[in-house]
């Protein structure tokens, strides 16, 4: 649309006009779906910069993957509601959707299916010698991190980025690979034996499998789709600290496996993927119900936060919070209560009804009752951003391979508000 022009039946243009009052010089250009271009600025001043820190006002690419409306409490993948997608399908399908743009139809589930679930051995030498050699108390999600960069190096191809078999196979190898590093991490970390991938079961069940089997071991249906379930709500969520790491990163053309690494690192961080972690702790120390009610005015007078609650962009109930609540419910049919749901439920019962939640637009997020669920099939906490880490890296996948075919896309490099020293002469060593 031409600046300035208006649009049918709209009273106001959907233009925005800039004026630098330093020289009055004016430009006008298009708002597209609330977004205009910062070319506008460079057209101004090419020495002009918007100070941003964290992003807060800036959309760093264009993306067709995920929406999100925060206000609404809308998560979608590629136009299909998540509420859909956690009720019907299943994690390879939606990797599938996120990857391709489709849902795929009975013969490409299958075939994708069959590829994923025969790329699911590792090298040897990756537990032989790499994971081996971790101290005995490492934490997983730090075994995790590297074992994704050291995975890449025994597929020297994975440099070719450009080449869409190699890129293809990689995505594979990184969807199918990352439930068998996860679970050879706690093994490792608990000293148990590492236990072969079994390729005849499904996705969640063979990392079901490779976690918990000692002697026999068959999983549960309920607590295999439950973990289904989890995987399809935490495999993308658009531009968050992640992804944004991993297009970064891949943006420098940098291989997929070195740039999953870069993106899980940030994932490891306690204001991303470790709130879950968080929450339990949280839970465990108010320890009672009859305690709810002091630590949440402790809260409302600045002692600490509420754990699992509130969110950057979402300013009303996380959809995802919800679906994860009624996976709860399923999963302690089969496992028994979490003692801490009672504490929970409690938790948000009071903050959704007390002014302090309610102004500031703070609800339960995904992470309110992920870590119950998690810590009542018998994960540790440590391995709580593992868990996170598995099914995000069809996100950072589908994210690095729109990154690619983006013409608009250039390797990540922002601009800085230098605060420091002006020139000066070096002072010789004894002089200062
Ligand atoms: N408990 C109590 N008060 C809170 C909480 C909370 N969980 N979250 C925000 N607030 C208050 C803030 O103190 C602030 O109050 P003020 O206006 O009186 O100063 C107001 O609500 C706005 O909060 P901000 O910190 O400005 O919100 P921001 O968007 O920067 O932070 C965040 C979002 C980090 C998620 C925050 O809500 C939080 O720390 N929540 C707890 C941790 C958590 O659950 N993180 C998981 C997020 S989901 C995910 O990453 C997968």
């Amino acid at each position: 649309m031409k600046p300035g022009r208006l649009l049918k039946g709209s009273r106001v243009p959907e233009t925005i006009t800039i004026t630098d009052d330093r020289t009055g010089k004016t430009v006008t250009v298009p708002i597209n779906d609330g977004t205009f271009s910062s070319a506008a600025l460079r057209e101004l001043d090419k020495n002009l910069f918007i100070y941003d820190p964290a992003f807060l006002s800036t959309a760093a690419c264009r993306s067709s993957i995920t929406y999100l409306d925060g206000d609404a409490g809308i998560l979608r993948y590629r136009g299909y509601p998540i509420e859909q997608l956690a009720e019907h399908s299943t994690y390879l399908e939606v990797a599938y959707l996120l990857l391709y743009g489709e849902l795929p139809d009975e013969g490409q589930l299958k075939q994708w299916t069959y590829d994923v679930t025969h790329h699911t051995f590792i090298h040897e030498n990756m537990r032989k010698r790499f994971v081996d050699g971790f101290h005995y108390d490492a934490h997983p999600m730090g075994m995790f991190v590297s074992a994704l960069a050291a995975l890449g190096t025994f597929y020297p191809e994975s440099k070719d980025i450009f080449d869409p078999d190699s890129r293809h196979k990689q995505i594979l190898r990184l969807i199918a690979k990352t439930p068998t590093l996860a679970a050879m991490c706690y093994r490792f970390s608990v000293g148990l034996p590492f236990f072969l991938p079994d390729n005849e079961l499904s996705y969640p069940a063979n990392f079901l499998t490779m976690m918990w089997k000692v002697g026999e071991y068959e999983v549960h249906p309920t607590i295999e789709r439950a973990m289904d379930v989890l995987f399809i709500l935490h495999a993308d969520h658009e531009q968050n600290c992640g992804t944004t790491a991993m297009r970064v990163v891949g943006s420098s053309q940098a291989d997929p496996y070195s740039a999953a690494a870069s993106a899980a690192s940030a994932l490891y961080g306690p204001l991303h993927g470790g709130a879950n972690e968080a929450v339990v702790r949280m839970l465990t120390d108010i320890g009672s119900f009859d305690n709810v009610d002091a630590f949440i005015e402790d809260v409302k007078s600045g002692k600490g936060k509420l754990m699992g609650f509130g969110h950057r962009v979402y300013k009303n109930y996380d959809p995802r919070a919800r679906i994860v609540k009624q996976t709860a419910d399923a999963v302690f049919e089969v496992t028994g209560k979490n003692p801490l749901l009672d504490i929970a439920l409690k938790l948000e019962e009071v903050a959704l009804s007390d002014p302090y939640f309610v102004d500031r637009k703070l609800y339960p997020n995904v992470d309110f009752y992920s870590g119950l669920i998690y810590q009542a099939l018998g994960f540790p906490v440590d391995m709580f951003t593992v868990l996170f880490a598995i099914p995000r890296t069809v996100g950072w996948l589908a994210h690095w391979d729109e990154m690619l075919n983006d013409s608009d896309q250039k390797i990540s490099r922002p601009r800085q508000w230098y605060t420091g020293a002006g020139e000066r002469d070096y002072v010789k060593l004894g002089d200062r």
